[in-house]
């Protein structure tokens, strides 16, 4: 029986629907409250048994690198002071049994070739991918849901949710057979809402089975002249089963401000430090 130890973070896009901010720093170091989007993610990850993080990365993300890496200074000033807790914060970043792998993607093709990117290190393997701009909020985490799923079904899951009709031009859409899991029969990136075969969306995550790579590597551009992992997927599916995992718990879309805002208010009133004067502020308000 496969186990997935592999995850897959596409870590590139420019982030332009959050500049100025994404300038000069990527859009998965944003933080709700003090940690970044991005750690968030490899937490989650981490929790569902994955050792190896494989980030494709682009121009301006040497802040995740720094993130995930040892750092001098810091822990050298916070031990000079006295600071241990916070010193085993820095240092309790990434636990030690996991791997941090980084791979450049050279342009910025697509999510499909994202993931493609990852091939020389995934290999033959089941392999996990998460979108850190989807932050959901689950117990247990949403990528162990999966891989629970993953575990008893050995085939590619994909995490979705009911969204509004109207939104269905902003994701991958599935069709199913109803199924809880579904076994998706087709999947559109970014239907219209008269052409969308339900409302049921992708969100970012997923754990698929390495012969991905083979149908990414023949894909065309697809919506918006990028290569979408979503038509990877419509190709798996033809030769595969690929199961729609409606996951427990609460996603928020922080690739939009909205989304964002919302995410900061749920995770600033349940902080341990913060949450109860936030929440009396809030109420004031
Ligand atoms: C990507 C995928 C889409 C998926 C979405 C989830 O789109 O292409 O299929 O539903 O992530 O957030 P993006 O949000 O990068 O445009």
């Amino acid at each position: 029986m496969k186990r997935v130890r592999k995850c897959v973070f596409p870590v590139a896009g420019m982030g332009s629907r959050f500049l100025p901010a994404t300038k000069a720093s990527p859009k998965e170091m944003m933080p709700i409250v003090d940690k970044p989007l991005i750690q968030y993610a490899v937490e989650e990850a981490v929790a569902a048994g994955i050792t190896d993080m494989i980030f494709i990365t682009g121009r301006n993300k040497r802040t995740i690198e720094d993130h995930f890496d040892k750092a001098y200074e810091v822990e050298a000033e916070l031990a000079a002071r006295g600071k241990l807790d916070l010193l085993e914060l820095v240092q309790s970043i990434v636990p030690k049994h996991i791997n941090c792998i980084y791979i450049r993607q050279p342009e910025a093709l697509g999510l499909g070739h994202a993931v493609l990117c990852a091939e020389p290190v995934v290999n033959d393997e089941p392999f996990a991918v998460i979108l850190a701009d989807d932050l959901i909020d689950g117990a247990p985490p949403v990528l162990q849901q999966m891989a629970q799923v993953y575990e008893q079904r050995q085939c590619s899951v994909l995490g979705v949710e009911e969204v509004p009709r109207e939104h269905t031009r902003q994701y991958g859409i599935v069709q199913t057979d109803g199924g809880e899991p579904g076994v998706v029969s087709a999947i559109v990136e970014k239907p219209q809402p008269q052409d969308a075969p339900s409302t049921l969306a992708v969100v970012g995550r997923y754990i698929l089975s390495p012969r991905i790579f083979h149908h990414l590597a023949k894909v065309q551009a697809g919506a918006g002249g990028e290569i979408q992992l979503t038509d990877g997927i419509a190709a798996l599916l033809r030769e595969d089963k690929v199961l729609a995992y409606r996951f427990k718990g609460m996603r928020y879309d922080c690739g939009s401000k909205l989304g964002y805002l919302q995410a900061m208010v749920a995770y600033g009133k349940k902080h341990p430090e913060v949450g109860a004067a936030f929440a009396a502020y809030l109420k004031s308000l």
